[in-house]
């Protein structure tokens, strides 16, 4: 397994809403900016993917949480199905425990994980671990080649950025990955950069424009189906990717800047 950070990669810093979150030495990244981890966790990720409506609605749901890290996002799903009956499975990969295990020891000043306390330490124990009616499971391991878990509803994709993590952001991956779908799933991201957008669109995925997020004005909400999203972006955003000096698709060494005549055209037949 690789390990790329250690727990001592880690410092606590409190964020503007008051809230304390981890920040990651090595990548220079904060998790979860300016509005902490749970505000991002429940508003960003749980509400926009609708996740206990939809359990609800279907009796059974699959969720992927990609870049486990200190486990905000996870504890969001745990407690929104607190009180529900329908059936969960929480898939969380990382290919490394170091944020989780960073978390754990200092889980008194950041106060969510205080209740999971014990549920996040089996689950790294054991692979697995019942939360109420939540199977929650870890995959070890790079999340580009272990993903193989039972096909999700709803996707949390949560790395570092672009910048910091460019492998996980690449079209080549998004496209394996949208292979894999095959009942109808979102992806929440934090991102909402033309060039991410646009790699997404071109692995298969329908776009929408997500809520706002601490700094961020809007996030991103794509679907394998149209219908999931609630408000789909259309011709209005393919002007924008035209105008736009960096809308070209992330391909691992390609290069950034506009987007080309030939991506282009893919993007707007796939979209209109
Ligand atoms: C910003 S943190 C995630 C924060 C987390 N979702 C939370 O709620 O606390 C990003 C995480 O993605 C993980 N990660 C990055 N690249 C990965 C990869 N290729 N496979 C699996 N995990 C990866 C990192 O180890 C890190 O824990």
């Amino acid at each position: 397994m690789t390990v790329p950070e250690d727990s001592d990669s880690f410092t606590l810093v409190p964020v503007a809403s008051g809230a304390m979150s981890l920040r990651s030495v090595l990548h220079g990244e904060t998790f979860h900016p300016v509005v902490g981890p749970m505000a991002e966790a429940r508003g960003l990720h749980v509400a926009q993917s609708r996740i206990v409506e939809r359990a609800e609605e279907s009796g059974r749901l699959i969720v992927w949480d990609v870049g486990l890290g200190a486990a905000a996002n996870a504890v969001a799903v745990l407690e929104a199905l607190a009180g529900s009956t329908a059936r969960v499975e929480l898939h969380s990969f990382d290919h490394s425990l170091a944020p989780l295990d960073f978390a754990v020891r200092n889980a008194d000043a950041l106060g969510y994980l205080v209740p999971w306390r014990a549920a996040a330490a089996q689950l790294v124990e054991m692979g697995r671990v019942d939360a109420g009616n939540v199977a929650w499971f870890f995959h070890p391991g790079d999340f580009r080649v272990e993903a193989a878990p039972p096909p999700p509803h709803a996707i949390m994709y949560d790395p570092y950025s672009p910048a910091a993590n460019p492998g996980m952001w690449t079209l080549e991956h998004f496209a394996q990955l949208r292979a894999q779908l095959c009942e109808p799933c979102t992806l929440t991201s934090y991102s909402r950069s033309t060039a991410v957008r646009v790699t997404l669109a071109l692995a298969g995925f329908h776009i929408g424009r997500g809520k706002a997020t601490g700094e961020k004005d809007e996030t991103t909400v794509a679907a394998t189906h149209r219908e999931l999203l609630a408000e789909p972006l259309g011709s209005e955003w393919l002007g924008r990717v035209r105008r736009s000096t960096r809308s070209a698709p992330l391909r691992e060494g390609g290069p950034a800047g506009p987007i080309s005549e030939a991506d282009f055209a893919r993007l707007s037949a796939g979209m209109l």
